[in-house]
């Protein structure tokens, strides 16, 4: 059982993907919980702004500090033990299937979704434990690359995926790409499923399935065997 805690400007943006599909059915189970916290509700004027221009100009604007601080302390009153803070920016580290593996051990994880040309340096300080990155590319906000950290978190948790197999045998786990997937009808545009596929010889089958991933492997990422 894993608690995301998600300080953001977009809520329903994380709720809305989180609550679809496989990790939705997680959530409903009570495998996961999400809380997506609005951090404009923090603000610290009348007026409900979160942002302005940054010091020395510069193009955009900064997310403040305050409301994201106050924010953070909120969530924090409500997890008993200390907790990370993952901070999404492309400077970060990146993310990996083994960080997500370390990951998925934590019981409470907040991550904090920047927008705009960031967030003010000083409570970043105060409150990240870790700066990560998803890949080299820019995004608009820190939201998508979230989502993509808990989707591949939530998949390792204990009953979230229906065949308890398929987590270990995923590509990476083993550092070898999946082999092809094939499934019914047996012809299609002339194409034949692979005949050992259809032969119930479970260790011919298991020998073929290493070997396509092996070749695949090969020729799509042979950075992977290195
Ligand atoms: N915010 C914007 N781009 C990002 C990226 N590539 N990874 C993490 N956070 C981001």
């Amino acid at each position: 059982m894993i608690r995301y805690h998600v300080l953001t400007l977009f809520p329903e943006m994380i709720c809305s993907a989180m609550e679809t599909s496989i990790t939705g059915r997680a959530i409903s189970k009570g495998l996961l919980e999400i809380e997506a916290v609005n951090i404009r509700d923090y603000s610290d004027n009348k007026h409900f702004t979160v942002d302005d221009y940054p010091y020395g100009g510069g193009p955009g604007m900064v997310m403040k500090a305050e409301p994201v601080f106050r924010a953070h302390e909120a969530v924090k009153e409500r997890i008993v033990s200390p907790c990370r803070t993952i901070y999404l920016t492309p400077q970060g580290r990146t993310f990996s299937q083994s960080m997500a593996e370390e990951l998925a051990k934590e019981e409470d994880l907040i991550f904090l979704c920047g927008h705009y040309e960031g967030i003010d340096e000083r409570v970043l300080e105060e409150i990240v434990t870790d700066y990560v990155s998803i890949g080299d590319y820019v995004l608009t906000g820190g939201e998508l690359p979230a989502l993509v950290m808990m989707d591949t978190i939530s998949r390792l948790q204990q009953g979230v995926l229906h065949n308890g197999e398929s987590a270990v045998l995923e590509s990476f786990s083993d550092h070898l790409l999946e082999h092809p997937q094939y499934t019914r009808p047996e012809i299609w545009h002339e194409k034949k499923v692979p005949e050992v596929l259809l032969s119930g010889h479970h260790k011919k089958i298991a020998e073929w399935k290493l070997e396509e991933s092996r070749k695949r492997t090969m020729q799509w990422r042979p950075d992977l065997l290195a």
